[in-house]
């Protein structure tokens, strides 16, 4: 399996759903950097299970056990490694989905690859789950970051069919982003995000959402151009969240429908910088940083484990069979999935940050 990820900063995480613990490894911090532990369990409290009517029922306490990299909470340059332990588990819910692989999950494709060795119990190395060292880690970079000036947020911007409305582009302020993070829902589509969640839940379903992330205070410059741009690092780490289905960089794919005259944005000068009027770019230009807000979002399936039978195929007999799914799900992934987003931009944009500035 390959769960690692970054050039300078190197992250690798392990673990199960069920096992004794999950953790991480983020070798390649800068040293001499505080880690704020009240805020960062604050940044992970906001990605734990078990605390509203759109999380899974699991209840797990989420609190990182912080093993070695640290000194009186500095970084010392020796790797930072974590651990949480599980301990709400209920693996008898999973015993049956070794045979009968849930659509849309990755029961049948860790079947095939893994030769029936893999740990199906609460979705094994696939779980949701694995999103905790990923946001340990992620939040510790956040921190680090904040104290450059950069900052990261995101925001809930569709679930199902309710919208709200995004960053704006060019203005965004690391204010409109901690703003953002404080609310799990934007205020003024809370109520209907939430009736959308409750009406896909009350019929034993789920629902899925896009999410838009905003960087501010990120010099022009940083990345490389073809397989190596801040697109590219920003998309294998966003694709690694379980559950993403799609990413588009400023205008993405509604680009396609412009004129070059629309899209194109014009340079200015503003206090002796360099800067675009507007921002359909998204902030990156040819793999590189423009210096204008990175923008971005990213598309989240609906939960693949729902209440409602479904057909799925018994792999012992290779006959179709019905699937009746038990255990606890979630019925939107979208807001538990906000902060991983922010700590998963904060991995890539620390490690292109390190690398322009070694
Ligand atoms: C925070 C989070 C929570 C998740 N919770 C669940 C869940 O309760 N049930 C489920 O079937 N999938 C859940 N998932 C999604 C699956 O892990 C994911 O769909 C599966 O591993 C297949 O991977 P893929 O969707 O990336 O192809 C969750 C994902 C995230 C990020």
């Amino acid at each position: 399996m390959s769960s690692c990820y970054g050039k300078l900063l190197r992250l690798s995480i392990f673990g199960q759903s069920h096992s004794a613990a999950i953790g991480m490894s983020l070798d390649g911090l800068p040293t001499g950097e505080a880690v704020d532990i009240e805020s960062l369990q604050a940044f992970l409290d906001r990605r734990a299970p078990g605390r509203n009517a759109w999380s899974t029922a699991r209840k797990e306490s989420d609190i990182p056990e912080f093993l070695s990299g640290l000194v009186n909470n500095v970084t010392c340059g020796a790797p930072l490694s974590a651990i949480l332990r599980n301990s709400d588990t209920r693996s008898q819910d999973y015993a049956s989905l070794r045979t009968l692989p849930r659509p849309s999950h990755a029961d049948y494709t860790a079947n095939v690859k893994y030769g029936g060795y893999q740990d199906v119990a609460g979705g094994g190395h696939f779980s949701g789950r694995l999103t905790a060292p990923l946001c340990v880690a992620g939040g510790v970079c956040l921190q680090i970051l904040a104290r450059k000036g950069i900052t990261i947020g995101a925001k809930i911007v569709r679930i199902g069919s309710v919208t709200a409305p995004g960053f704006d582009p060019v203005g965004v302020t690391a204010a409109d982003l901690a703003e953002a993070s404080a609310h799990t829902f934007p205020p003024e589509a809370e109520e209907a995000m939430q009736a959308e969640i409750a009406a896909a839940k009350a019929e034993a379903d789920s629902i899925g959402g896009v999410i838009e992330c905003a960087v501010t205070g990120l010099p022009a410059g940083l990345g490389e151009p073809m397989f190596d741009g801040l697109e590219n690092r920003i998309a294998q780490i966003i694709f690694g969240v379980p559950a993403v289905r799609g990413l588009e960089f400023g205008t993405g794919f509604a680009a396609a429908q412009m004129r070059g005259s629309a899209h194109n944005d014009p340079y200015t000068v503003e206090s002796g910088a360099i800067r675009t009027t507007t921002n359909h770019h998204g902030g990156i230009l040819g793999g590189i940083s423009s210096g204008m807000p990175l923008i971005f979002r990213v598309a989240i399936k609906p939960t693949p484990s729902i209440g409602q039978p479904q057909q799925s195929v018994s792999l012992e007999r290779c006959e179709t069979d019905e699937l009746i799914i038990k255990g606890r799900h979630d019925p939107c992934i979208v807001p538990r999935a906000v902060p991983v987003i922010e700590a998963a931009a904060a991995l890539a944009v620390l490690d292109a940050w390190m690398e322009g500035h070694h």
